[in-house]
């Protein structure tokens, strides 16, 4: 069967993680910083785009080289045979990503790379693609990070970590799949599982849709793979058939606390939208108070507490997180916990002062925010 090379982008600090899950899913796969890359027939294009639950986009690698200049990029970009990929009546846009110092802009990149598949296409293959910005039948994407230059095309469209499952929007929601890689670093196999500060649910939703092996083709409503010029529907078919015989309804003890009723009563509609509503539940009140755990036997904790950015100050979220601290602690003696916050250092003397060894930290990107997230035993 033929293969091709393909990457996804994932967020900074969870690349181990995503490897890991594409591992399972495609096969073998190797971590870089900011994305995965791994080489598979084109049955792993629909697994992932319908399955993958820590990765933002899949791509198909078209060019991976080092650079010296933007003229090194064009000719890089002018290299590629787009006979596969493009026609007189197809329209294509380039975006570009850019890390590091460098002499031009992202779009300075975008629209040289541009000019490199019109000229492309013109000299080799006889015709000028159409560019269009809006609505393009193709999406390549550039991303140069310091002196590498990476093309692929973008085969997801709108990232994976919008599921489409949310309904009740939390001002503070997690991205879900950080959420899903903190499962996996908690190593959650659909033992009984709490989050303490659920907001709208966002962990205890990707918890279920992974133990009830949902996958993300049941909310995503998007008509993007079709589009593409190598889209198989056999190949299609079988994937998506597969993957919804695999689902199951079976129950699950999963747990969400939330102090705020308008939020418990967003994460209860997010429940319904989600599909899970008969193996979540979300009880309302104060996760540091004893009464709540009373009925609660979690072998899990997952969780992402308040970072004190609008509500505390950096003083009161050490003197909260500490409050937290012991009262899971009382609750949940030597119960396995991962946390995730923006606040790291009041978070590390919090679990100094009461004496919770932290085994396991790491720094992630959250949104555009530096945050670290933390697994130790209560
Ligand atoms: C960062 S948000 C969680 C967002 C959530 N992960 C999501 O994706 O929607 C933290 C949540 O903890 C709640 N919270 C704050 N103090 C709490 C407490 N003592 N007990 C339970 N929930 C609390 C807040 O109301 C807020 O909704």
């Amino acid at each position: 069967m033929e293969t091709h090379d393909w990457f996804v982008t994932v967020a900074p600090g969870i690349e181990d993680l995503a490897a890991g899950e594409m591992e399972e899913l495609v096969g073998s796969a190797k971590a870089d910083v900011g994305k995965v890359f791994f080489r598979a027939p084109l049955e792993a294009m629909y697994v992932v785009n319908y399955a993958a639950r820590t990765v933002n986009r899949l791509h198909l690698l078209l060019a991976r080289e080092e650079f010296e200049s933007l003229g090194d990029i064009y000719g890089v970009a002018k290299d590629v045979d787009y006979g596969p990929l493009l026609g007189p009546d197809r329209s294509f846009a380039v975006r570009c990503k850019r890390i590091g110092e460098h002499p031009f802009t992202s779009m300075e990149v975008a629209r040289v790379v541009g000019q490199a598949v019109i000229d492309s296409c013109t000299e080799s293959l006889g015709f000028r693609p159409k560019v269009d910005l809006e609505e393009p039948d193709l999406e390549i994407t550039v991303l140069v990070r310091f002196g590498e230059v990476l093309m692929g095309v973008n085969t997801t469209g709108e990232s994976l970590h919008r599921r489409g499952y949310r309904a009740y929007h939390h001002p503070a929601a997690l991205k879900t799949t950080l959420a899903a890689a903190m499962l996996r670093l908690g190593g959650y196999r659909g033992q009984a599982l709490l989050d303490p500060f659920c907001g709208g649910a966002t962990i205890p939703i990707e918890a279920a849709h992974l133990a009830r092996r949902y996958p993300l083709l049941l909310f995503r409503k998007d008509p993007y793979l079709p589009k593409l010029p190598f889209h198989d529907p056999d190949t299609e078919r079988a994937v998506r058939e597969k993957l919804l015989e695999a689902a199951t309804r079976d129950p699950y003890e999963i747990t969400g606390i939330e102090i705020s009723p308008k939020h418990a009563e967003g994460a209860r509609i997010n429940l319904k939208t989600a599909l899970v509503e008969d193996t979540v539940r979300v009880l309302q009140g104060d996760c540091t108070r004893a009464e709540i755990h009373r009925d609660l036997s979690a072998e899990l904790l997952v969780t992402n507490p308040p970072y004190g950015m609008r509500s505390h100050s950096l003083k009161k979220i050490g003197a909260f997180y500490e409050t937290v601290l012991r009262a899971l602690r009382e609750a949940h003696h030597g119960v396995r916990a991962v946390f995730i916050t923006a606040s790291a250092k009041p978070f590390e003397e919090a679990a100094a002062r009461v004496e919770v060894p932290i085994p396991h930290s790491r720094r992630v990107m959250h949104g555009g925010l530096p945050a670290k997230i933390y697994v130790l035993e209560l």
